[in-house]
């Protein structure tokens, strides 16, 4: 039987009370206002979460410092920018971390303009350029004409510190040209639009944008954009991001900075690549993290929470009997995995287990970097691995509290926006739903639990160097 939740409807603004367990049906009118919709980013939460726990818990006293662990395309520190805070950013995927650079970036709106008008009569002009993508089947991607017409736009982007200086402002718009340049990519490709990963449907043939109106139309969204952010707000809020993983040194990276808040969405399992969704944008703009090639590309996943590709010698001597987090219902549900799905069951099994394993690292790391009283609100979904339900956000809640927090609320809200988001059929069939977890950081750490192996049976799997 499916079980509908109770939805309690609210527009727009988030009560700052909200009763446990409760559900709520946001109705937005544009999520996409200011700079928050620069570039499509897979699993990007609303802005009107973020936005509810800086009113809630920061509420007006400016001089504060808000971090986003995993922050994605950068919804967290836009809405911390917006309401006048320092934000902090932190993401193992550096195309997330330019995007989320140049969405809370304020600009010289002279330069902008000046680079831009020059950019867009060179693009009129000039017809050939010489960057070439990495990439042996590049055609399959896109048509000749595309690929001619973006290797103009992006050699002309490349010559803008030689014409226009070295300097930090000019750096600052090159670096928000490239993004409004990324951000054309997949429209213009022969890939699918929607799917979150890219690939060319043969089914359903798509006919591509043209390259030139498309960059000059998102070229006028982005200067109107970037104009009225760095308008709104204040030249004294502080940024930084920082491209790493939050999994490891977390406290090192943030250099004894006091975090006033922390909210995040951190990665689901096994749910996406977030590599392979950005597969076209990295041919074009990947040379710059040094992520233009698919072998590139393959080499970074194994830093990334959640992915799935990963290689046999890995989990080979892993199983849920040998290996086991401590929770019991979860280590249940690892070996229920490891059982009943003769296929793939051992693969899954340990990508759960590591995932798990890896964001209790990453509480560890948090509980060092937050001081007591602070709140840390994670936003996270439930998964289906192999058929079994895997209530992630309850095992998440078991792992913090272990890693010196409390939770002091959870509720949930329903997902609407289905772009570029992935089937997570929870239990009750086709809902989804966010879970909102909001976390205090306690003034005692508790037991610290670890990895436990039963040494009397396998042998320890091999396990990442920093796993733990
Ligand atoms: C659900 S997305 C965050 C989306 C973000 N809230 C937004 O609105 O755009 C999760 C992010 O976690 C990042 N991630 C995965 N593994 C990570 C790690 N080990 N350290 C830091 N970030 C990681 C991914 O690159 C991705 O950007």
């Amino acid at each position: 039987m499916i079980d509908t939740p109770e939805y309690q409807f609210v527009k727009e603004i988030i009560p700052t009370e909200i009763e446990e367990n409760s559900i709520l049906n946001i109705v937005t009118r544009d999520v996409n206002t200011h700079t928050h919709g620069f570039h499509k980013y897979p699993a990007k939460f609303i802005p009107h979460i973020p936005k509810w726990a800086i009113g809630k818990y920061l509420n007006g006293n400016k001089d504060k410092n808000i971090l986003d662990p995993f922050c994605g395309s950068g919804t967290t520190l836009v809405e911390g920018v917006l309401a006048g805070y320092n934000v902090i950013g932190v993401d193992i995927d550096p195309l997330s971390a330019m995007i989320s650079k140049v969405k809370i970036t304020r600009v010289d709106k002279k330069t902008l303009k000046e680079i831009s008008v020059w950019l867009v009569k060179e693009i009129k002009t000039n017809r050939k350029g010489t960057f070439k993508p990495d990439c042996e089947t590049i055609e399959h991607w896109f048509t000749k004409s595309t690929i001619k017409k973006l290797s103009a736009i992006r050699t002309l982007i490349n010559q803008i510190p030689q014409k226009f200086g070295n300097g930090k402002k000019v750096k600052d718009i090159q670096d928000l040209l490239l993004i409004c340049f990324s951000s054309i990519i997949r429209r213009v490709s022969n890939a699918d639009n929607e799917s979150q990963k890219t690939y060319v449907s043969h089914t359903k043939v798509k006919e591509p944008v043209e390259v030139n109106s498309l960059f000059f139309s998102q070229l006028d969204l982005f200067v109107d954009r970037a104009t009225k952010f760095s308008s709104v707000t204040n030249s004294k809020t502080k940024n930084k991001i920082i491209h790493s993983s939050s999994a490891a040194s977390l406290e090192k990276k943030l250099n004894g900075l006091q975090i006033d808040l922390a909210v995040t969405s951190p990665p689901y399992i096994k749910a996406i690549d977030y590599i392979y969704n950005q597969m076209v944008e990295l041919f074009w703009i990947g040379d710059l993290f040094q992520m233009q090639t698919q072998t590139k590309q393959n080499e970074k996943k194994i830093q990334y929470i959640g992915n799935k590709q990963i290689s046999k010698t890995e989990f080979n001597k892993y199983t849920p009997y040998n290996t086991i987090l401590s929770i019991d219902k979860l280590d249940e549900k690892l070996k229920e995995i490891y059982d009943t799905d003769t296929k793939n069951g051992h693969k899954h099994s340990y990508i759960t287990f590591k995932y798990f394993a890896e964001m209790e690292k990453h509480f560890a790391e948090m509980s060092k970097c937050l001081t007591t009283g602070t709140h840390y609100v994670v936003v996270v979904g439930d998964s289906n691995v192999s058929d079994i339900f895997i209530n992630t956000a309850d095992f998440l809640i078991d792992i913090a509290e272990r890693n010196g927090f409390r939770i002091t609320n959870k509720w949930g809200y329903k997902i609407k926006n289905r772009f570029m988001r992935f089937d997570r059929k929870g239990r009750g069939g086709i809902i989804e739903i966010d879970w909102v977890l909001d976390f205090e950081r306690k003034s005692q750490l508790t037991k610290k639990y670890n990895l436990k192996k039963r040494t009397n049976l396998e042998p320890s799997p091999p396990l990442p160097s920093d796993f733990f």
